[in-house]
């Protein structure tokens, strides 16, 4: 276990802005930060950093915590992996307690997978740099092809000896799960149940997920034998979605941010050689065409994408359609094509850096215009082909979300067409409504999913539908002015914390993490402690953290659009603080007075034995007398 003290130090330094930054694009908006939601795909930002508080929140998928539960969401980082991830950022060296030192057994599987091909890569990488073949055959490749020492290092490229176990031998000796070892691909089952490697003398480009740890491997081979595959590839497995991810995000999303522009390449080499030449916003799709959940990844750095093809006409046919999604998603995609027989890579080490950015810079297209071209082209003089083009690139064009961007390219779409541009335009929103009225009806689908409203849009209001939401506006009244000194008429010298605490004594919550809310509020009041939102903030277990952010991290708190309304909310319920924390508590009591008399009520109707009548009724009456103490409690103290 991580010791307090590192943890402390940890959440000392930690910087919510600068650690959500490194994955989201933040704008800041008053006291805030606004991205767009990295767990949903979002046109508008609704995804709040309040740096302030040193939470996040996410209105779109209702996530939200500290520096450390982003992590958790978006990594799926374990809470001591988040801690360890923030350590390395910002050099804290971690103290771990020597009996609870995580247990690989203990591990989940994710995480296993994770360590096991963290381990491969690190074997691939040493037997790359250390071993005799490895450096004879592998290294002397990979500096063959031009690659500096640095960018070896950097991507930790590897070699995997060519025998049959040198790999999984020495993993098991070591100590990893065949579990693992298979799940994760790197080893594969023989029939009799033993193991070998999957990558066998070939150089290994490991796959980092974007942020920077190794979930697959592409092996290449370096025969030119026709009947061995170029490439083996790792398998999907729990932490590796081949569709989700792109080669060499992690090593690029910096300069993608401060670039505003994405270079998108196809091959491992053409990430390294790119990135080699200084020009470091460059990822892969690595071979396979472009799917959406690789574009949301690239959208949340930049809105631009230039797709880098080398000039294989069958290719970028092919391609032509996948890029409408792009547009699609609201991007900015421009193509370039290279010269026959060149890829980025060697076209970049054949002319270098400079050579490299002038060749885009002169040939850079815009994607439907590219497409234009291409299409008339192959159309010809045949006027049937060529109103077909015409449909798509409107097809194309509809797509695009802004409607001055789309206009532009009408503009000049009908200039290469040779087209009225009035034609294309009436075309053009014929589309559009097609494409409205389909959006609507999906919007419709989609309303009806049920989504967890009461955390995020009812203003405070304190007659509350069920238990779960009066617990939680108690919650809510604990963290915001739990540490605040009671001044009413016969009551004084207490905090409103512990006060509400005392009051709820004889009652119990019943959504599970409001008691364990209140259990932690109440050990902590007996230790002298007044716990207050940052201690909840970081509380090492999520549930309690997210009860928490979707307390205090609503949108009339969060959201400069609510904020007038949260004002005016909240400066009335501060201004009778009376009212509101006992209207909460008795509230609160009298739900539970009511369940109780429902109870009583269905028991009489069920117990015949007359004694036993008798006693429930009494029960039953005096209830019933508390309750009307209560509500005439409510009825004098909050007006409403
Ligand atoms: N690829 C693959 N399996 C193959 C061929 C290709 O997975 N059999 C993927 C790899 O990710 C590769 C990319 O497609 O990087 C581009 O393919 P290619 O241009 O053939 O490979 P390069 O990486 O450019 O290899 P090289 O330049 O060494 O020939
Ligand atoms: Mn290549």
């Amino acid at each position: 276990m991580i010791t307090k003290p590192t943890i402390d130090r940890i959440m000392e330094v930690t910087d919510i802005v600068e650690v959500i930054g490194e994955f989201v694009q933040l704008k800041k908006r008053g006291a805030n930060y606004v991205g767009l939601s990295p767990f949903a795909n979002e046109r508008t930002p609704s995804f709040t950093v309040s740096p302030a508080k040193g939470i996040f929140k996410d209105f779109s998928s209702g996530k939200g915590g500290s520096a450390v539960t982003f992590l958790m969401e978006l990594e799926k980082f374990t809470y001591p992996e988040a801690l360890k991830w923030l350590a390395k950022k910002y050099g804290i060296e971690v103290e771990e307690t020597v009996e609870n030192v995580e247990n690989r057994e203990e591990e989940n599987r994710r995480e296993s997978l994770m360590i096991v091909s963290g381990y491969a890569a690190k074997f691939f990488h040493e037997s790359l740099l250390e071993t005799e073949e490895g450096k004879n055959i592998g290294l002397s490749y990979f500096k063959e092809r031009g690659f500096s020492n640095e960018t070896i290092k950097k991507f930790e490229l590897g070699y995997s000896p060519d025998q049959w176990e040198a790999f999984t031998g020495q993993a098991l000796k070591e100590g990893y799960q065949q579990q693992f070892l298979e799940e994760s691909g790197l080893s594969v089952k023989r029939d009799n149940g033993s193991l070998y490697d999957r990558y066998r003398g070939r150089v290994m480009f490991p796959i980092h997920s974007f942020t920077g740890r190794v979930i697959a491997f592409g092996g290449r081979t370096l025969k030119s034998d026709k009947n061995v595959p170029k490439y083996v590839n790792s398998p999907e497995s729990e932490i590796y979605h081949k569709s989700n991810v792109l080669y060499g995000l992690f090593f690029a999303k910096k300069a993608i941010r401060e670039e505003d522009n994405c270079f998108l390449v196809e091959g491992y080499a053409d990430v390294l050689s790119v990135h080699q030449a200084g020009i470091e916003n460059v990822v892969a799709s690595s071979g396979t065409s472009l799917t959406v959940e690789q574009i949301r990844l690239i959208s949340r750095f930049t809105k631009n994408i230039t797709i880098l093809y080398d000039g294989d006409a069958a290719g970028i046919k092919a391609s032509l359609r996948g890029l409408d999604m792009i547009l699609e998603e609201g991007l900015n995609v421009k193509v370039v094509l290279f010269p026959d027989g060149h890829d980025p890579d060697s076209y970049v080490r054949k002319f270098g850096t400079n050579g490299f950015k002038k060749h885009i810079e002169d040939n850079r297209k815009d994607f439907i215009l590219y497409k234009t071209d291409i299409l008339l082209k192959e159309a010809g003089n045949d006027p049937i082909k060529k109103a077909e083009v015409i449909r798509e690139i409107v097809e194309s064009v509809a797509k695009i979300p802004d409607s001055i961007k789309a206009s532009v390219f009408i503009k000049e779409c009908s200039y290469l067409l040779q087209i009225d541009e009035r034609a294309l335009l009436s075309e053009l929103n014929k589309m559009r409504m097609a494409k409205a009225k389909k959006d609507s009806q999906q919007q419709i689908s989609r309303q009806v999913v049920p989504v967890d409203e009461t955390l995020l849009e009812e203003p405070k209001v304190l007659e509350s539908k069920d238990d779960a939401n009066q617990e939680r506006e108690i919650i809510r009244l604990l963290l915001l002015y739990g540490n605040r000194v009671i001044d009413w008429d016969g009551i004084a010298n207490t905090y409103i914390g512990p006060f509400i605490i005392a009051e709820l004594s004889d009652v119990e919550f019943e959504n599970a993490t409001c008691k364990q809310f209140a259990e932690i509020y109440r050990s902590e009041v007996e230790n002298g402690v007044l716990p207050d939102e940052q201690f909840f903030i970081h509380y090492p277990e999520k549930e309690i953290v997210d009860l928490t952010v979707n307390q205090i991290a609503t949108k009339y708190t969060l959201s400069e659009n609510w904020y007038e309304m949260h004002k005016i909310l909240v400066s009335d319920e501060q201004a009778n603080m009376k009212a509101t924390v006992l209207g909460a508590i008795f509230h609160l009591k009298k739900q539970k007075v009511g369940k109780i008399l429902e109870n009583l009520r269905k028991e009489l109707q069920t117990t015949t034995a007359e004694a036993d009548q008798e006693i429930l009724l009494n029960q039953y009456m005096q209830m019933k007398k508390v309750e009307k103490t209560i509500s005439d409690y409510l009825g004098s103290v909050i007006i409403k």
